[in-house]
């Protein structure tokens, strides 16, 4: 039984190598795509061992491909999810049509009526619909913590979700986007035992890494339970596909797997072969974005137009926060915040006068994007809400991508003279 924990190659060689075997298919050097929606067999029995094997884990199969139809499991999602999990360290891998598809599986699958989800804000949208407008429709609760490196601000939340019914899961995004607020996972981790003691039960730890990608935060190296990615960002990285993962050990994802099937969620063929191919350079690529952003980050942070900058690596030294950055972030990231001097109208001045950097909401693709806040990603939240959590009307976020840091940097300069 292979240690999880400790692969043999590092995850930079894993992200190329683990999961495909050239042998499986005429020795092409790369995985093939299979296109198709079924797969046939043999014999009548062959098929009914196929299915047995599926379905009660008693295989091997005598014959056949392994697979059934391609809604319950195929060829490139195999190669796909063995790297994903190979990639995370840890020993089981689940691919969806996309991250919101991922965050929804866990949801449905460990959020049962009566049962409550408390969670950090801010976390991406989307997710906090699904934990505080639609599961509840389904009976479970939810309560929400502040700030993600202060242990009594993190138990008062569990405290108030506890007295509504027993507490299953612990979610968090680290770092909060575009606010760079970070959740200290270890803390996180300790709070799920501290919670155990109160209830009798533990809930399940769940960490989005979205933002940092698998090689600059490494979720299950501090103790957590599940961890889901938007594979259509980082991952992919090229703001041509939507993808999301879930990964973690094997008792955990095995039945996630059954009710995918059901959900029909599975990532098709042909998009889980462009993630197989996006994440062999994963690593180069957010380094880059990495050390692109730092540098964009500089100069804006000395602009006269720029009130103020929001990106991880400015998070002031010697709070809480510096500490928890320099603990369990191997990187700053790429996506951060900047804020005009002035409101919307200033904005969209600047964004009107681009002419290289593309106004759209993606984040972690090879072009670098940019959005006014206030008025596209969180146009549904509140205005004091957006405000307490440090957007104004003045608040662009930046994705850096892959250009010349030096083209960025013009555009920017020469947009910003039209405020
Ligand atoms: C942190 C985070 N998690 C999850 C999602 C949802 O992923 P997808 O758009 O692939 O459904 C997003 C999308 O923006 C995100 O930013």
């Amino acid at each position: 039984m292979p240690d999880h924990t400790k692969p043999q190659f590092r995850p930079e060689t894993l992200a190329i190598v683990s999961g495909y075997n050239p042998e499986d298919a005429l020795r092409s050097a790369k995985p093939p795509v299979y296109m198709t929606a079924t797969f046939t067999y043999p014999s009548a029995q062959v098929a009914k061992d196929v299915h047995r094997a599926y379905f009660d884990g008693d295989g091997p199969e005598a014959g056949g491909s392994g697979h059934i139809y391609s809604r319950l499991g195929h060829p490139g999602l195999d190669i796909l999810e063995e790297r994903l999990a190979a990639i995370d360290g840890t020993e089981a891998a689940l691919a969806y049509c996309s991250g919101m598809a991922a965050h929804t599986a866990v949801a449905l699958a460990y959020l049962k009526p009566g049962e409550g989800v408390v969670h950090g804000r801010p976390f991406y949208s989307g997710v906090d619909g699904l934990f505080n407008e639609i599961m509840p429709q389904f009976g479970s609760h939810s309560a929400y913590w502040t700030d993600g490196c202060d242990e009594a601000n993190m138990w008062a939340a569990c405290e108030e979700a506890m007295a509504k019914g027993p507490v299953a899961m612990l979610a968090a995004e680290s770092p909060g986007n575009p606010t760079a607020a970070l959740v200290d996972l270890d803390l996180l981790v300790k709070i799920a035992g501290r919670v155990e003691v109160a209830q009798g039960r533990r809930p399940i730890v769940m960490v989005d890494n979205t933002l940092l990608g698998p090689f600059h935060q490494r979720p299950f190296e501090h103790g957590v339970d599940l961890c889901v990615t938007s594979l259509t960002k980082y991952c992919a990285g090229h703001s041509d596909l939507l993808a999301g993962a879930i990964t973690g050990r094997k008792e955990l994802i095995e039945p996630l797997k059954l009710q995918r099937l059901v959900w029909g969620s599975h990532l098709d063929p042909y998009t889980a072969w462009l993630v197989l191919r996006s994440l062999e350079t994963v690593a180069l690529r957010t380094e880059r974005a990495m050390e692109n952003a730092k540098t964009v980050a500089d100069w804006l942070k000395a602009h006269p137009k720029v009130a103020g900058v929001t990106y991880l690596g400015f998070t002031p030294e010697g709070t809480p926060a510096r500490a928890v950055f320099e603990r369990q972030c191997k990187g700053a990231g790429s996506t951060f915040s900047f804020h005009l001097h002035g409101g919307e109208a200033e904005a969209f001045r600047m964004l009107d006068s681009l002419k290289l950097l593309k106004m759209a909401v993606n984040l972690g693709g090879s072009n670098t994007l940019i959005c006014h806040s206030a008025s596209t990603t969180h146009y549904a939240v509140a205005r004091e809400m957006r405000l307490a959590s440090g957007i104004t009307d003045g608040t662009i976020r930046l994705s850096v991508g892959l250009e010349h840091v030096d083209d960025i940097i013009a555009d920017l300069a020469q947009a910003l003279e039209a405020v």
